[in-house]
């Protein structure tokens, strides 16, 4: 089937589209490049992918770009929370009403179904553990914001007009490709840098905080499934491991496996940072059928080989 995956030269979406190439789609991505990269994509032949640099809040765009298409991945989104909470309008602009115009797009293309990229950030600071999606959402940034409300219409989709919507809530993605350079990457991204790097780690706090680290293959996958499993529609599911690291667990890792001592330095917590994260994933085990493969020490192995 022809596949759009907008967002697809970013950290996730290049490891969607290498996967549904594999599995023999034809797959077009929309991406402004803004911190997607060519290079992402450039383990692919040039004509097996068709990229189209453009934006998501575009709507004639990403219509032209549903032309065609089956399922639309959408994970194009400006990712910062920070940001959000500095550019509100700018981040509302491109994750909510871009969200919209994808929808918009796929019910005037006679898109089959729609699977959106949402965000543990649903959840706010609300220290109840573990997450399960039928919690009340409570975002404290604009970004959470945009993201719940993104998924409302994903889920309203069917029911309106018949294009089928999943909504998955990713909680903390690690793997190859993920940008390590900007101060809100993800820990993981920092930490390997680094100790490939021989530079000090530095960790905010005690290092006892912990997160639902999930392997990008295991995201691949819950996005595959979703695509697929006729039941899915007009759900939401969480996309974690079910399991907590801590990032004093992570230090020890990753000392296993560049086999020497870390510099770690220590300072004060970081504002707004919660404490602790964890995914209950028993609806998307029993309903998609996922089952994360990749452990957090493989998950590591594999980062600092590739
Ligand atoms: P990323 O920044 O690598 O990917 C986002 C992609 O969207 C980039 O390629 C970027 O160039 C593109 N993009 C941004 N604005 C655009 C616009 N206006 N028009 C077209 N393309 C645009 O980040 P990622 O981690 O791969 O995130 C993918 C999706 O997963 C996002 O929707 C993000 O909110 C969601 N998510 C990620 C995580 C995580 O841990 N990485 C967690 C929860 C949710
Ligand atoms: C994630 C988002 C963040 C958002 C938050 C809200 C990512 C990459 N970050 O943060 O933008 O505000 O959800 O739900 O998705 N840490 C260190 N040293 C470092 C980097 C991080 O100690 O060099 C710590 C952080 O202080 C934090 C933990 O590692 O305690 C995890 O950080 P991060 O990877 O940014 O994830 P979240 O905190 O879950």
């Amino acid at each position: 089937m022809r596949v759009l995956v907008t967002g697809g030269a970013g950290f996730i979406g290049s490891h969607l589209v290498t996967r549904l190439l594999g599995d023999g789609h034809d797959v077009r991505v929309l991406d402004d490049l803004s911190t997607g990269k060519r290079e992402n994509l450039a383990h692919l032949a040039a004509a097996d992918v068709e990229l189209v640099v453009g934006d998501v809040r575009d709507g004639a765009t990403v219509d032209a770009c549903a032309r065609g298409c089956e399922v639309v991945f959408h994970e194009a989104a400006i990712v910062s929370v920070p940001y959000s909470v500095e550019h509100p309008q700018t981040s509302h602009d491109v994750n909510l009403q871009g969200t919209l115009n994808v929808l918009l797009a796929a019910r005037a293309q006679g898109v089959r179904r729609v699977v959106f990229a949402c965000s543990a950030a649903v959840y706010g600071d609300e220290p109840t553990l573990p997450k399960r999606e039928d919690m009340a959402a409570s975002p404290i940034s604009p970004y959470g914001i945009e993201k719940i409300a993104g998924e409302q219409y994903v889920l309203a989709w069917p029911k309106l007009y018949g294009v089928e919507g999943v909504s998955l809530r990713y909680f903390n993605v690690f793997g190859p490709r993920q940008d390590p350079r900007s101060p809100y990457s993800g820990v993981i991204s920092v930490f390997v840098d680094r100790a490939r790097a021989g530079r000090e780690i530095t960790v905010f706090g005690d290092g006892e905080q912990s997160r639902d680290f999930v392997f990008v293959e295991d995201v691949v996958q819950a996005n595959v499934l979703a695509a697929t499993v006729p039941s899915a529609s007009g759900r939401a599911y969480n996309i974690g491991r079910g399991a907590r690291t801590t990032l004093n667990e992570l230090l020890a890792m990753l000392e296993r496996i560049v086999d020497r001592p870390l510099a770690v330095r220590h300072e004060p917590p970081r504002a707004g940072d919660i404490r602790d994260s964890l995914a209950d994933v028993s609806r998307a085990r029993e309903e998609l059928g996922f089952a994360p493969r990749v452990a957090i020490e493989e998950g590591l192995r594999r980062l600092i080989g590739g």
